[in-house]
């Protein structure tokens, strides 16, 4: 390994306290823009949707799309524990799926509800409501409607942008001629998360996502959301969309530049392109390319996947990370399967040093955005928050949550005893469940 461009490489990744801090400042800058309505980097949504009252009861269905399957459930709510007689499907998404045709992905969302009313035996006599958890930024419109202001994550159906999704799920549930389910709710998996862990839980304020994607939403004041004209004077808390995905204001090194030049979506979603699952990897092969360029890694010999666009995966960081072998015996056979020759231990530990920087960075750049969500709303941290968080590089990254976890006290100091980052699985579909229940509760006495 040579020390040199090591050294470099740690000193673009690694970040300070300080530098944590002032990521924490700019975030609340940016926050606040976002809630007045002028131009930042925060869209901060306004979602119609505020916590449940924990006492929602009823049989729902809810979808899921947004990750890299998309799910089906079905579920009844209890008021308050865990949902009884639930039924779940999952169909994973292909690339062909999420570039095609916004008339094809929204035929596919369909026709999987169709198969998943047929094999799980759903009763559709009496009619049932939906909620829709849609993860992407949505200008919302209403409970249950809102259009795409902007595709993420590498999804890419055309058509689908500027219209509401709402509308596409219920013209193609009625071509596929299935009758009786009504979409009643629309919701981010953010704030699915958030309303899952509040049924049962009233300290819960932020809900965070760190998967695919990652982004986070809270409960705010109505007065606060100045955009939000006619909401201004009334009392009341709503659940805020922040869509921090698409965050800039952080240091970016020449890797970081190039993942965001080669994307199909240049200069947006700059902290998601840092910190979640659909990037870490290709962030980790760009700087190892580079460290063969320079003959640093496998001998400066080019090699099989490595040259492949997005060829290494957020998994395999995680199977990096997973190895605690001396000889990194994980490791080396990874690289092997990777169509690397003769890898040798050196290569391994280049390896997984680029891995443990990246998800280092992405740890503590994930912790100052929670610090910076939770002071919006209490900046002396005087009450107790839950922070519920959901997804797979949260839950599966070695190391991930603790590094979360120990950056959000070094920003906190003698109050972190007053936050919890809590794992609330599954959250963004249980949700959203919930999210319909409180609507059609709402539609019932209007
Ligand atoms: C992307 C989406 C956002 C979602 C997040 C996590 O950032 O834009 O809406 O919440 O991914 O899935």
């Amino acid at each position: 390994m040579t020390l040199n461009a090591m050294k470099t490489l740690e000193r673009d990744l690694r970040l300070s306290r300080r530098e944590l801090e002032s990521i924490v400042k700019s975030f609340h800058q940016e926050m606040k823009k976002g809630l007045t309505g002028s131009s930042g980097s925060l869209k901060m949504i306004p979602t119609y949707v505020d916590r449940p009252t924990g006492s929602e009861k009823g049989r729902y269905l809810a979808l899921d799309l947004g990750g890299t399957n998309f799910r089906i459930l079905s579920l009844t709510l209890k008021g308050r524990g865990i949902p009884s007689d639930k039924r779940v499907m999952k169909f994973a998404l292909r690339k062909r799926d999420i570039s095609t045709t916004g008339k094809r992905l929204f035929k596919f969302l369909a026709g999987s509800i169709k198969k998943f009313i047929k094999e799980k035996k759903i009763d559709l006599s009496g009619s049932i409501d939906l909620g829709f958890t849609f993860s992407f930024p949505v200008k919302t419109t209403g409970p249950a409607s809102g259009t795409l202001i902007v595709w993420t994550k590498g999804f890419s159906a055309s058509g689908v942008e500027g219209r509401d999704v709402v509308a596409l799920l219920e013209r193609a549930i009625a071509d596929e001629k299935i009758d009786n389910i009504s979409v009643v709710a629309l919701a981010n998996d953010t704030v699915g998360t958030l309303v899952a862990r509040s049924y049962d839980d009233k300290d819960c304020d932020v809900g965070v996502i760190i998967g695919t994607g990652t982004n986070a939403c809270y409960v705010e004041d109505l007065r606060n959301i100045r955009k939000m004209k006619n909401l201004r004077r009334q009392p009341g808390t709503m659940i805020i969309n922040i869509e921090w995905g698409n965050f800039n204001r952080l240091k970016a090194t020449r890797y970081d530049r190039q993942l965001d030049g080669e994307s199909i979506n240049p200069g947006a979603q700059i902290l998601e392109k840092m910190v979640s699952g659909m990037y870490l990897g290709e962030l980790c092969r760009l700087i190892a390319v580079d460290l063969i360029s320079e003959k640093i890694l496998f001998g400066g010999r080019a090699c099989g996947n490595f040259n492949k666009n997005m060829a290494f995966s957020g998994e395999f960081v995680s199977q990096v990370l997973a190895d605690r072998s001396r000889g990194l015996s994980g490791i080396i056979s990874l690289l092997r399967r990777l169509g690397v020759k003769d890898p040798g231990t050196e290569d391994g530990k280049t390896i997984r040093k680029i891995c443990s920087l990246l998800a280092v960075r992405a740890a503590r750049i994930s912790a100052a955005a929670i610090f910076a969500v939770i002071t919006r709303i209490d900046p002396d941290i005087k009450k107790r928050h839950i922070v519920a968080i959901d997804g797979s590089v949260y839950e599966k990254l070695p190391g991930f949550a603790e590094n979360i976890k120990s950056a959000v006290s070094e920003l906190s100091g003698v109050r972190t005893g007053k936050i919890r980052i809590s794992l609330t699985k599954d959250g963004s579909g249980y949700g959203a469940a919930i999210i319909a229940a409180v609507s059609s509760a709402e539609g019932d006495t209007k």
